[in-house]
């Protein structure tokens, strides 16, 4: 296969059983509004700064995309970038493919993006993001004119064409997908006329907030989000808060534990991203709001969680996975903690992320004790005992960042197999969450 990439060496974690998760945390910077910050400071005219930047794989492979398209971006600390903006035609043509790593943000987002310049270059990605479906956004983009091609399976590597310009579309999305809503705006700032998205459900919008931020008009509604083309982008300095989607882990870790009472720290809670607040409550964990307050057009709060003397298994269902899709690993551990049968469903999804996440958590889960059913679209997971035992992350971050929250609850070791992935979204997690009560080592084989 034409992929370039290379594999990191494997990282393993080994887990003490018990523990408990105390004190005040921050958890690093959204890794969704950190690639958006990068992306379109490099489109707008002027300099912007960002702070609170995710210095996660999958944003750094963003940074150094743009950076191989002739963007000047100084890095002035892990978290803070300037940004040197070329304008909305400013970029140049790599002299290499675009290696995305493990990032579909970067992929999906990228190609609309790509789509609407004048040279032609190729976008790679590891074993990972080289399985993803990419017709979804590929498709529509055709749609309004691009020429880009995939492998026979839809996949990448992405070859971008140059087109002939761009015409806005009216698009009906059939998967509520903000990295494809995203791409389309992105190509609808290069078309003609006025490109339209239409979901069948929420998806996060930041790109909407930040494009605004940016000078950008962009008409929203009932499900729908809309660009014209031709509108520039003015240089915006972005201070991006702390992931929900991170904080999840510790919000977890907290919650199976009874007696534990946790401060995170500037989380942002986006009202499309929070599902993840509600299901913990339903579940009968305590979290309280704290200090909320605007953040460069996100919400934020500090989360005080206190957990229950014990969880209780709740239904999901589909409208509550959408605002928590990428928190859904971590729901699983709580379910298994919980008094009875929890069901997922409406989760499809899952199964198309980093790794199969459904797979994933249901055959990790039955490896330390617990029944877990997968069903095509969800789980049916009953709360027991866990165990000990060894759990392959399938190199995915938040699988792995799931089972070693799990050893607070476990009555043995638990060892989580090929974790080089955490890196993507979290690095620094082994040791914040030993700093928080973790018992979590490291190690490495090279
Ligand atoms: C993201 C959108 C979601 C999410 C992903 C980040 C984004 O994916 O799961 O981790 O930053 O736009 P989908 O667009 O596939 O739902």
């Amino acid at each position: 296969m034409n992929n370039l990439h290379i594999e990191a060496p494997a990282i393993i974690y080994h887990l003490a059983p018990g523990g408990r998760l105390q004190g005040r945390v921050q958890v690093p910077g959204d890794k969704s509004i950190s690639h958006r910050a990068v992306m379109f400071a490099a489109l707008a005219e002027g300099v912007s700064e960002i702070t609170g930047f995710l210095s996660g794989e999958d944003c750094l492979c963003t940074m150094r995309a743009f950076r191989a398209m002739g963007v000047h971006i100084e890095q002035l600390a892990p978290t803070h970038l300037r940004v040197h903006g070329v304008g909305l035609h400013g970029l140049k043509a790599p002299d290499a493919p675009l290696d995305l790593g493990n990032s579909g943000t970067s992929m999906r987002l990228m190609s609309g993006l790509l789509a609407g310049q004048t040279f032609a270059c190729e976008m790679i990605g590891d074993a990972s993001l080289s399985r993803r479906p990419m017709r979804r956004i590929v498709e529509p983009l055709r749609q309004m004119g691009a020429r880009i091609d995939t492998t026979e399976r839809g996949t990448a590597p992405l070859k971008i064409n140059p087109s002939k310009g761009l015409s806005g579309i009216s698009y009906a999305s059939p998967v509520a997908s903000a990295q494809v809503k995203s791409g389309l705006l992105l190509a609808g700032l290069y078309a003609q006329g006025r490109t339209e998205v239409r979901e069948p459900g929420i998806s996060r919008d930041h790109t909407e907030r930040m494009l605004r931020a940016f000078g950008v008009d962009v008409e929203t509604g009932d499900g729908v989000a809309a660009v014209r083309g031709g509108q520039s982008l003015r240089a915006s300095n972005v201070a991006v808060p702390a992931d929900i989607s991170s904080a999840t882990f510790f919000m977890v870790g907290a919650a199976i534990v009874p007696g534990s009472d946790l401060l995170l720290e500037q989380v942002g809670i986006n009202p499309t991203r929070d599902g993840i607040i509600e299901i913990l409550r339903r579940m009968g964990v305590r979290i309280e709001l704290l200090n909320q307050r605007d953040l460069g057009g996100e919400p934020v709060a500090d989360l005080r969680v206190v957990a229950p003397e014990q969880l209780k298994a709740i239904d999901i269902g589909h409208d509550l996975v959408t605002l928590a899709i990428d928190e859904m690993p971590a729901v699983f551990v709580a379910a298994a903690c919980a008094g009875g049968q929890t069901v997922i469903t409406g989760a499809e999804e899952l199964r198309v992320k980093e790794s199969d996440r459904i797979a994933a958590m249901c055959d990790g889960l039955r490896a330390l004790g617990v029944n877990a059913v997968a069903e095509p679209d969800g789980a049916r997971i009953t709360g027991g005992t866990l165990h000990g035992g060894t759990v392959d992350s399938r190199g995915d971050h938040r699988i792995a960042m799931s089972f070693a929250m799990a050893a607070l609850r476990a009555d043995g070791p638990i060892t989580v197999l090929d974790c080089a992935n955490v890196d993507t979204s979290f690095p620094g997690f082994a040791a914040l969450a030993k700093r928080a009560g973790l018992a979590i080592s490291v190690h490495s084989q090279a």
